[in-house]
């Protein structure tokens, strides 16, 4: 396994192997991985002959200071499992500066309304700083594909348009949500729940399951209403939003129009640890 902390001799080396022809795909991630990252990696390893696997903890993304400290990060554990999953990985973990410079800002872009809505509107700037590293990623790597899990839907969306905007030659590859036997979705979060809360937080994927039954009968908003008064007499969880949206544009749900694809979106706090989910309600 070849591990580059150093953009420039990653450059040299992916150019060597793409001018014989291979295909390169890459799979951004901020470290901490577990089965839902393998999953990926097993999907590009499948569709690339070369695989980049990015570890790094990006902080223009993080809203909140006492998140970004917290974030795990576990470097050597992360090499060890890309290890048993394949040789032939090429990890790439720099520091902010390499990536940076001296100024860790974020560039500003306009997703064109995806991302005011949701974790938009919970996390400001977070999607500017999910833009900003992409586009580094995407010139320094120069993949042919790129893979995302659609746990972060709405990032999948804005990384399809980032690339729709920047004219970028990458295909963006949305891979299906991994989820606990439990049935919650697979997050480096799920680590810091206590064994308690990681049982009833299942309830979340639960919601989600009666909701897309819901809606086969009921209007969107009558589903958001239900799942409101769920969570109100919850004991452990704490909804933050509950949201329909069409699954291009991530518009709310007003009426339910023909042809159109929806999603349910969730947000809530266990443990104050915040998790997201999401599902396909009609496709
Ligand atoms: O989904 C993530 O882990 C991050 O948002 C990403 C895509 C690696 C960018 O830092």
């Amino acid at each position: 396994m070849q591990i580059f902390k150093e953009k420039q001799p990653l450059i040299a080396t992916l150019q060597s192997y793409k001018s014989t022809g291979n295909t390169l795909g890459l799979v951004p991630t901020m470290g901490a991985l577990h089965q839902g990252h393998l999953s990926l990696v097993k999907q590009a390893l499948q569709e690339c002959e070369i695989v980049v696997v990015s570890i790094f903890v990006n902080p223009t993304q993080f809203d909140n200071p006492n998140d970004l400290e917290k974030y795990p990060r576990t470097l050597e554990q992360d090499i060890n499992l890309l290890k048993q999953a394949h040789d032939n990985i090429i990890v790439f973990a720099p520091n902010a500066s390499e990536l940076y410079g001296d100024k860790v800002i974020s560039e500003q872009f306009d997703f064109q309304g995806l991302e005011n809505v949701m974790e938009g509107k919970y996390r400001n700037g977070h999607f500017d700083g999910v833009g900003t590293i992409i586009k580094l990623f995407f010139t320094i790597i120069e993949p042919d594909k790129a893979f995302f899990g659609e746990k972060d839907f709405q990032q999948l969306q804005i990384i399809r348009k980032l690339t729709e905007i920047l004219e970028l030659p990458v295909e963006i590859v949305g891979c299906p949500i991994e989820r606990e036997e439990s049935g919650l979705a697979r997050s480096s979060r799920n680590e810091r729940l206590s064994s308690l809360s990681r049982e009833k937080a299942a309830f979340i994927y639960n919601t989600l399951l009666k909701s897309r039954e819901l809606f086969g009968t009921k209007s969107a908003d009558y589903v958001t209403q239900w799942v409101i008064d769920e969570f109100k007499n919850h004991p452990f969880l704490e909804l933050e939003y509950f949201e329909i949206a069409d699954t291009r544009t991530l518009k709310k749900a007003n009426r339910k129009q023909k042809g159109a694809n929806y999603r349910a979106f969730i947000a809530a706090y266990a443990d104050d640890i915040r998790l997201i989910d999401n599902m396909p309600l009609n496709n």
